[in-house]
């Protein structure tokens, strides 16, 4: 756990939530002739995929996946896994995939892959926050909350060591 002085407001709640309905009102805008399926990676895209979905004004789905994290960062294999797979077929579906954030790009590479793979008509990105400097693997995102430092963020989904999902707001972990 950390100590209350260990963490600082990055993005706070009403910043965070006016971005995303500023995100959710674009999103409806660029697929107003479409129906979307929002796939959401769990559990970090939870929070922000629901808050999300309810400015979106156009037919939509939701879908529900878990990847692995492959952890350690010193090991840098980078193979993701799936955990927990799709419940409804894909085929010829617009897929908006929804994440908290975008770091090596390394998830996201291999599930936009995964995704077109299966069959769907297209595959976009929709994350709460980006870390374009920690990248790895280059990734298109299509929509992006905010741009962040490398700084480690939780809270709004995010979390440290599965805590402080719940946090209305982004925080960061201070540096000792
Ligand atoms: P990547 O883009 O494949 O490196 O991984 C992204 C995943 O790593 C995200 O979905 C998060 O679960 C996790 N992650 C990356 N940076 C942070 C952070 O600052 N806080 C919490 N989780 C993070
Ligand atoms: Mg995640």
């Amino acid at each position: 756990m950390l100590r209350e002085d260990q963490i600082e407001v990055m993005i706070d709640q009403e910043k965070l939530e006016n971005r995303i309905a500023e995100l959710g009102k674009q999103i409806s805008e660029d697929y107003a002739d479409r129906e979307i399926e929002m796939i959401c990676v769990l559990k970090g895209g939870a929070m922000f995929m629901m808050q999300l979905a309810k400015s979106v004004t156009i037919p939509m789905t939701m879908d529900f996946m878990v990847l692995s994290s492959y952890g350690n960062e010193l090991i840098s294999s980078g193979e993701v896994k799936i955990k927990k797979d799709l419940d409804e077929s894909i085929e010829g579906k617009h897929l908006l995939i929804v994440e908290d954030i975008v770091d090596t790009g390394r998830t996201l590479s291999f599930l936009s892959n995964y995704l077109l793979k299966k069959g769907a008509a297209s595959v976009q990105i929709c994350t709460m926050l980006d870390k374009p400097s920690r990248r790895v693997v280059p990734v298109e995102v299509k929509y992006r909350g905010f741009e962040i430092q490398d700084e480690f963020v939780l809270g709004y989904g995010l979390d440290y060591g599965q805590r402080y999902r719940n946090l209305p707001y982004v925080a960061y972990v201070k540096q000792a």
